[in-house]
């Protein structure tokens, strides 16, 4: 089915200046970005986006990241875009990505792994909804 994921590329990527390469492994995919924003996430934004993970020991040293520089969050669309996007970014932790996948490729550590993409519909439905209105998302 067709749907709709929400990606962010992370300060570390923005800070390697490889935005640009990240979005064309998405495009080259066969995905479609339907709304994009560069911005720089506050303590409360950051937050309240890794709010499941609020009791994790990794928590605070995630926030701290993620606010430590700007980032690029989009939504893309298509064929089983949540899938997909995870297939593209590879395992969370770089040293354990595939070959060929953007966290194998521009990712350094666990904490700074070049992107975040949503897990599941649920997640890609409250993620989208955080960071864009609807009218911020774009019919292709
Ligand atoms: P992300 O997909 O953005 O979702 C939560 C983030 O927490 C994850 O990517 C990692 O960057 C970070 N993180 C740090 N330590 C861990 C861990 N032990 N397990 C999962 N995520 C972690």
């Amino acid at each position: 089915a067709v749907e709709r994921t929400l990606s962010i590329v992370k300060p570390d990527a923005v800070g390697k200046n490889v935005i640009g390469k990240i979005y064309s492994r998405f495009e080259d995919a066969g995905l479609t970005i339907v709304a994009a924003k560069m911005l720089r996430l506050s303590d409360a934004v950051a937050g309240g986006f890794y709010a499941e993970h609020r009791e994790r020991p990794f928590y605070k040293d995630l926030v701290a990241f993620m606010t430590s520089g700007p980032v690029v969050v989009q939504v893309l669309e298509g064929e089983d875009a949540i899938a997909k996007n995870r297939e593209l970014m590879g395992a969370t932790n770089p040293q354990e990505a595939a070959e060929g996948t953007i966290r194998s490729d521009f990712a350094s550590s666990i904490d700074a792994n070049a992107v975040h993409g949503s897990d599941s519909p649920t997640s890609a439905a409250r993620e989208i909804a955080y960071f864009f209105a609807a009218s911020e998302i774009c019919e292709r």
